[in-house]
């Protein structure tokens, strides 16, 4: 199983004004959007820019004290729920509207995580809610026992928008979910057992997908998930090949490469060593594909961030590979946040599966269905595609400015709106910038008003995954507040 990776970095920031680049300005504001309200600005440096303004109003947030949720989030809910909760200060979300999230004092943030790169075409997107509501009154739940519409028009209309043989769908409520029927489904197909991924990647906390998974926060000392191996990531900044122009983004590394340009040293390599460690090449996924299948193997692609237009280029991430996985599964986006996944594969496959008889309660009910078909619908109305390609391309560009100005960005990396900004020491060691170094830049991102994620391997790279419908004025605002959040970081260390 191979993902499709994701990271990026950034820009630098000085003084009061915002820098517009030439036609930015508001070619991609959607009819929905805003004003201004409560930012404090009191609580603010004084020389970051203003947040881009919305016109939208949020209810006042009249529901228990913050004090209480976290005695209770301490008290009943699971230990794990404290120990992912970000930041010193957490966030108390209360309402979301397309970007913007705000807290239950009104502080309006500008969400660039998405929820974890789920929130696709927006909070509460007003096409998106219509669509539920609609759904909501009708009819919430039966089960594909039963023919009921919503189901066939979704099925038919996620299948367009992937290419022959990948056809047949399976509807899941998780990325987990999805990647545990993709492993069954692919070791009943094919007969073979061993399956593998890449070193550092995340498909799922589940018993099955956690052999999948491969890094040690989210690894138990229990028998289980059997079979699963993982292999180097082709990763071109701290993998031992790859340089200068190997990577599949707008942005390479600032590594020197010794190969000439479109001819890659990791190619030459023998393929025993190419099967292990993957080098780098942007065709590396084409070779992988190659190997796997001439051991009677099949490709899956998990797509559960990548997908629905988020790479910018393409729909798929795998699309921009020039392969076709044999099964491709996928989630978070999907749904705009709506709990759901997906498995897409061939009649073949789906006929070896067909043996016996798989159910799921909610796998692709009523309610899911019309949600994420109204999503699907929504993606090509919007553009989201596009503005992953504009606005994620400028934002990279943008940030390698500030990775060639700032001793702590040591690389940037990414397509679309799938960015990461990884921060090491320095740049000669590349050792990762260590967590509570990390924490401060990120406390203080979220302090002027905008959410990102952390991670990697050592929690060392901040991750750039905003909802698809953010604008170029966004952009700026954030590459203004994470370079003043940077330059401060290194002022005072
Ligand atoms: C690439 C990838 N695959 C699978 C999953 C698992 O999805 P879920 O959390 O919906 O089970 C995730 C979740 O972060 C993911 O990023």
């Amino acid at each position: 199983m191979y993902k499709v990776g994701s990271c990026l970095r950034g820009r630098a920031l000085t003084g009061a004004s915002r820098w517009r680049p030439p036609g930015s300005s508001t070619e991609f504001h959607l009819p929905t959007g805003a004003l201004y309200q409560k930012t404090s600005p009191r609580h603010l440096p004084r020389d970051i820019p203003e947040m881009p303004p919305c016109s939208f109003k949020p209810e006042e947030y009249k529901g228990m004290s913050k004090e209480r949720m976290m005695e209770i989030r301490r008290k009943n809910c699971n230990p794990m729920i404290m120990k992912v909760t970000s930041y010193k200060k957490p966030v108390f979300v209360h309402q979301g509207h397309m970007q913007w999230l705000w807290d239950v004092d009104g502080k309006r943030y500008l969400d660039f995580f998405a929820g974890v790169a789920t929130v696709s075409v927006g909070h509460c997107h007003p096409r998106v809610t219509a669509a539920a509501l609609q759904q909501l009154k009708r009819l919430w739940h039966t089960t594909n026992i039963y023919v009921y519409p919503p189901l066939h028009e979704y099925c038919e209309k996620l299948a367009s928008h992937l290419p022959d043989p990948l056809k047949v769908v399976y509807l899941t409520n998780s990325g987990s979910e999805a990647n545990d029927l993709a492993m069954m489904m692919a070791r009943l197909h094919t007969g073979n057992f061993d399956i593998i991924t890449f070193r550092g990647s995340y498909h799922g906390g589940s018993p099955q997908t956690i052999g999948l998974t491969s890094n040690s926060a989210y690894k138990y000392p229990i028998a289980g998930a059997s079979g699963c191996t993982n292999t180097m990531c082709p990763d071109v900044f701290r993998g031992p090949w790859g340089g200068s122009h190997c990577r599949d983004s707008p942005v390479q590394t600032i590594r020197d490469c010794g190969c000439a340009q479109g001819h890659c040293m990791a190619n030459e390599h023998p393929s025993r060593e190419l099967e292990e460690l993957c080098s780098t090449l942007k065709n590396f996924l084409k070779e992988a594909y190659t190997l796997v299948r001439e051991r009677g193997g099949v490709c899956i692609a998990d797509e559960v961030q990548t997908g629905f237009g988020r790479t910018g280029t393409h729909f798929w991430g795998f699309q921009g590979h020039d392969v076709i996985p044999d099964m491709v599964t996928m989630a978070k986006g999907i749904g705009n946040g709506f709990p759901m996944g997906a498995v897409v594969t061939t009649p073949e496959i789906a006929a070896s599966f067909a043996k016996g008889v798989h159910f799921n309660t909610f796998g692709g009910n009523p309610m899911a269905c019309a949600v994420a078909s109204s999503v699907l619908d929504t993606i090509k109305e919007d553009g989201t595609q596009q503005i992953s390609l504009k606005v994620g391309t400028y934002m990279m560009l943008e940030l390698a400015k500030l990775r060639d100005k700032y001793e702590i960005i040591g690389d940037v990396r990414g397509k679309g709106l799938q960015i990461g900004v990884e921060m090491v020491k320095d740049k000669a060691s590349r050792d990762p910038l260590p967590p509570d170094e990390m924490n401060k830049i990120f406390e203080d991102v979220k302090d002027m008003g905008i959410l990102i994620g952390k991670g990697g391997v050592y929690g060392q790279t901040f991750r750039v995954k905003p909802p698809m419908c953010i604008t170029m004025e966004d952009a700026d605002f954030f590459l203004a507040v994470f370079e003043k959040s940077v330059h401060d970081y290194m002022e005072r260390r």
